[in-house]
């Protein structure tokens, strides 16, 4: 039997790489950070490539590196938290992919960006208002995952063991 992609999709500060990072250790699979290979790729952080080239070159260069890592099997996909903004990419992930959303109270994820903030060029100088609309923005396309879990009071390491027995990776005594 094939093995699937696991890929990890939902807003930003909701646990996406390190939960991948520990189901990846579990299982296994190897580990792809979307992020970060566009970073090694084009030698740039991605905050560099929003100020110097703007966020629809990033959206194009995002929407090819989706489309290379969908052809994988058998990997943990961590995905920045705008992929959902091109369907194309939901639809390639999907091909071999099973989608988990991870989702977090608003309140959450904005005490989460608000630490390290400067990375993210979306969430860096935001009031509190221009993330929750943002948030609210993108709910509905989050909703073309396959799974959600909801990541605000647990820990990653037991958000990586519920998404595994979800998929029934993890046998339960
Ligand atoms: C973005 C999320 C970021 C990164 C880029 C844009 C977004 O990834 O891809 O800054 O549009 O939500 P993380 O979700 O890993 O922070």
């Amino acid at each position: 039997m094939q093995k699937s992609n696991i890929v990890l999709i939902g807003f930003m500060g909701t646990g996406k790489t390190t939960t991948g990072k520990i189901m990846s250790n579990i299982l296994g699979y190897p580990f792809i950070d979307i992020d970060e290979i566009i970073e090694k790729r084009y030698s740039l952080a991605i905050n560099e490539i929003f100020r110097l080239k703007g966020e629809k070159y990033f959206r194009e260069i995002e929407s090819k590196i989706v489309s290379e890592v969908s052809k994988n099997k058998g990997t943990i996909i961590a995905c920045g938290g705008g992929v959902v903004k091109k369907s194309i990419n939901i639809d390639n992930l999907r091909i071999n992919g099973i989608v988990i959303c991870l989702k977090a109270d608003s309140e959450v994820i904005y005490k989460r960006l608000s630490i390290n903030n400067e990375i993210r060029p979306l969430a860096s100088d935001k009031s509190k208002e221009e993330i929750l609309k943002l948030i609210t923005e993108r709910e509905e396309l989050y909703n073309r995952a396959d799974i959600f879990v909801d990541t605000s009071n647990e820990s990653p390491f037991y958000i990586a063991k519920k998404i595994l027995i979800s998929l029934n990776f993890w046998k339960m005594d």
